[in-house]
């Protein structure tokens, strides 16, 4: 008789078991088109974008900015317009910082020796001529502008 009990009152709890498995996960929120994409307005609309306006210092104008880290690129704190656009036979960034060092307080900083090893070719020897994967300079020197950054930084140095 008791073994009855048991298996009745197992076959009890297994049921129960299979029954209350968890609720399917609800639905996920549809999320509003206003939140979709930086501008926050609606996909539909077509909002111009807030003016800004690029760096208009002349070199030497003003204070080169603090470094975010060590080894960071550091911004480039003047205007770039009139020394665009760097071509395989005008590079002006070269002309002015392709100098001796070591720096003097208001002239161009000079290019480091690192812009001189060609890493792929002759990575033991400083060039005589700023390396070609670092003749374009603003692909990695970030020229600077008023415009608020569209998406907030957490990076911490
Ligand atoms: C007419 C000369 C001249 C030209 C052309 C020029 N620069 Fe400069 N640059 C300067 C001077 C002067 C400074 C300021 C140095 C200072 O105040 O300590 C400077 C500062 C900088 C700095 C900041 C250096 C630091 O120590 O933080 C960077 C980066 C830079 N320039 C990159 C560029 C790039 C890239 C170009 C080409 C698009 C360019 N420069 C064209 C003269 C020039
Ligand atoms: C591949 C990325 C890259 C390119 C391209 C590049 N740089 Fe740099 N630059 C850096 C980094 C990273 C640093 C900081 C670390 C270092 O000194 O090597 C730096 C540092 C500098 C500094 C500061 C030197 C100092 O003593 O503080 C100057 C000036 C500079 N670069 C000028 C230029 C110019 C001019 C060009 C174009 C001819 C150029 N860079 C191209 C990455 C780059």
């Amino acid at each position: 008789m008791s073994h009855l009990l048991r298996a009745l009152a197992l076959t009890l709890l297994l049921a129960f078991a299979l029954t209350a498995r968890a609720a399917p996960p609800a639905a996920p929120r549809p999320i509003p088109d206003k939140e979709l994409g930086l501008s926050r307005t609606s996909v539909f609309e077509v909002p111009s974008p807030p003016a800004w306006k690029a760096e208009e210092a002349a070199p030497g104008d003003r204070p080169v900015p603090p470094r975010p880290f060590k080894e960071a690129p550091p911004v480039i704190p003047h205007a770039v317009a009139d020394f665009l656009p760097i071509t395989a036979t005008q590079n002006l960034c070269v002309d002015c910082h392709a100098i001796e060092g070591p720096k003097k307080k208001g002239e161009p900083t000079p290019v480091p020796a690192s812009h001189y090893v060609d890493l792929r070719h002759a990575p033991e020897k400083k060039g005589e001529k700023v390396a070609g994967a670092r003749w374009v300079c603003i692909s990695c020197h970030v020229t600077r502008s008023n415009a608020p950054p569209a998406v907030g930084s957490t990076f911490r140095p």
